[in-house]
């Protein structure tokens, strides 16, 4: 499994009578982006909390750069924006970071700090507590605390919702970078435009991947003029 950032076979996970995972299979290789397509309750925030060691599936397999989600995390190997924010409303966004900066035992806090903020052009808001931050401003704090301590692995769930066109071009430009420096990233998304800057897409429905590729491979497939409509057509022929 030399090169591959996440490898994921037959991953099974229910929460009662929902079957949120039925049998995903996924591979990444290194230094790629995948985008994770497909709609409300398919079973994207539950297949990237299993590769953050947050859900453990009852069955297939899961690793990411060949160890357990949960060793790689501690290894300090991912880093997990998650869909809903997951920051100190009454605290600033200097705070926040520090706090996150201290969960991950990261020594220079400051520079990681300020290399963070600049990257999602935040810089002149470190003194703002959250709470008082636009939603848009809020999901680029959020940005900023997944890339603090330089994972090899970056998990966005959504990153862009609520995030002006100009700034999103900003935030893929920035992921195109990374992943130029090797970073491998798997981002959750609705928007298409997002999704055709990625490398590869997954197409997730009812918790299995009904197809992969990239978008002009999966167009192509579904005999479809662009990627939206490839989409429906494929997750219609999945039904
Ligand atoms: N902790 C949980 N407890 C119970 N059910 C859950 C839990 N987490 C997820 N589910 C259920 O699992 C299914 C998949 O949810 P998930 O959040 O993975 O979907 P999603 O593809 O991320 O959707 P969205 O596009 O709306 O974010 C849904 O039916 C959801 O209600
Ligand atoms: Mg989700």
């Amino acid at each position: 499994m030399d090169g591959l950032a996440i490898f994921a076979q037959g991953v099974r996970k229910r929460f009662g009578a929902v079957e949120a995972l039925r049998g995903l299979d996924l591979t990444v290789r290194e230094g790629e982006i995948v985008g994770l397509l497909g709609p409300n309750g398919s079973g994207k925030t539950t297949f990237i909390r299993a590769l953050a060691g947050l859900v453990r599936p009852e069955a297939g397999k899961v690793s990411v750069f060949g160890r357990a989600p949960g060793q790689a995390v501690a290894a300090g190997l991912i880093g997990y924006m998650t869909q809903a924010a997951a920051l100190y409303g009454e605290l600033t966004v200097e705070e926040n970071l520090r706090f996150f900066c201290a969960l991950q035992g990261r020594r220079d806090t400051e520079r990681a700090i300020s290399e963070a903020l600049g990257t999602v052009d935040l810089e002149d808001r470190r003194r703002a507590i959250v709470s008082t931050l636009s939603g848009g401003m809020r999901t680029r704090v959020s940005l900023a605390a997944a890339l603090l301590h330089e994972p090899r692995l970056l998990l966005l769930d959504e990153p862009t919702v609520g995030v002006d066109p100009l700034l999103r071009r900003d935030f893929w430009d920035h992921f195109r970078a990374l992943a130029g420096r090797g970073v491998t990233i798997l981002v959750s998304s609705h928007v298409m435009d997002e999704a055709a800057r990625c490398d590869r897409l997954g197409l997730i429905r009812a918790g299995v991947v009904i197809a992969e590729g990239t978008a002009a491979e999966l167009t192509a497939r579904a005999g479809a003029s662009d990627l939206e409509s490839a989409f429906v057509r494929l997750a219609e022929a999945s039904a």
